[in-house]
């Protein structure tokens, strides 16, 4: 459903993705693992629109989507729940889950937009109980929580997670997996990049491993859990 074919994309005249090709199928969970700086956030960069492909192509089913500014991506239906999940601190749960809805919000559909609260309100309860608490005040797994029930208001077809465990309590980290395990059998498209490899590949349908700024292994989750080289140089990592 995403695929990105032979990508090359960097940061000026650094090039950091050497031509990675990734194919993420509609309703699967796919993740992305590999080293600290391999390139994982750049490509969900790419993938959503925020850096512009060097050469290469990324497309939504069979719609181009490279050479589009990331408001168009997301128009297509691309979700992008960034690193370090940031959400507007100074906002309520409510009104940060309003952001994600503003296209709707501008042409009335307001019922519509209750229905994906209670949607979003049924993933992550807590949101709920918080919903008039200011973002800044949530803990780091609510404000998580938050960033993903962000994505989800504007529909998306693809949600791309960025590090969701990232900082978060083992509870919390078991929360997060819970939700995603749950939007995966309501049928969400995922691109996961996740440090805790293992647990990634415990819920995930397909894999690649990346260096380098390259693919370097993919398979399916079940294939890669079982290959040596992966567990030795990933799988140590469990919460
Ligand atoms: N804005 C930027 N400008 C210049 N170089 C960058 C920028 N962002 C990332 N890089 C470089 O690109 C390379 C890949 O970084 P990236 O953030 O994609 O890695 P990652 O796989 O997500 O790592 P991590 O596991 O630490 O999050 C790194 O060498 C990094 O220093
Ligand atoms: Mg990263």
């Amino acid at each position: 459903m995403l695929t990105l074919t032979d990508i090359h994309a960097g940061y000026g005249r650094t090039s950091v993705l050497n031509g990675i090709s990734i194919n993420v199928p509609r309703g699967q969970l796919v993740c992305l693992i590999g080293s600290n700086g391999a390139g994982k956030t750049t490509t969900m960069r790419v993938a959503s629109g925020m850096l512009p492909v060097q050469s290469g192509r990324l497309a939504l089913e069979q719609q181009p989507l490279d050479g589009l500014a990331a408001h168009h991506v997301q128009r297509h239906g691309v979700s992008h729940v960034p690193e370090g999940r940031r959400v507007f601190p100074s906002l309520s749960v409510l009104d940060n889950l309003e952001v994600g809805a503003y296209r709707r919000a501008r042409f009335g559909l307001r019922a519509k937009i209750d229905d994906d609260l209670d949607r979003v309100f049924g993933y992550f309860p807590r949101l709920k109980e918080r919903r008039q608490q200011l973002a800044g005040t949530l803990s780091g797994g609510e404000q998580q929580m938050l960033a993903m029930g962000r994505a989800l208001m504007s529909r998306p077809r693809v949600l791309l997670l960025d590090e969701p465990s990232m900082g978060l309590s083992p509870k919390l980290v078991d929360d997060v997996f819970a939700a995603i395990c749950e939007l995966r059998s309501a049928g969400m498209t995922m691109l996961l990049v996740e440090q805790f490899a293992a647990t990634a590949l415990g819920v995930a349908d397909y894999a690649y491993v990346m260096e380098n700024g390259r693919i370097v292994l993919h398979g399916t989750a079940q294939q890669l859990k079982g290959d040596p080289a992966i567990r030795d140089a990933y799988l140590g990592k469990a919460h």
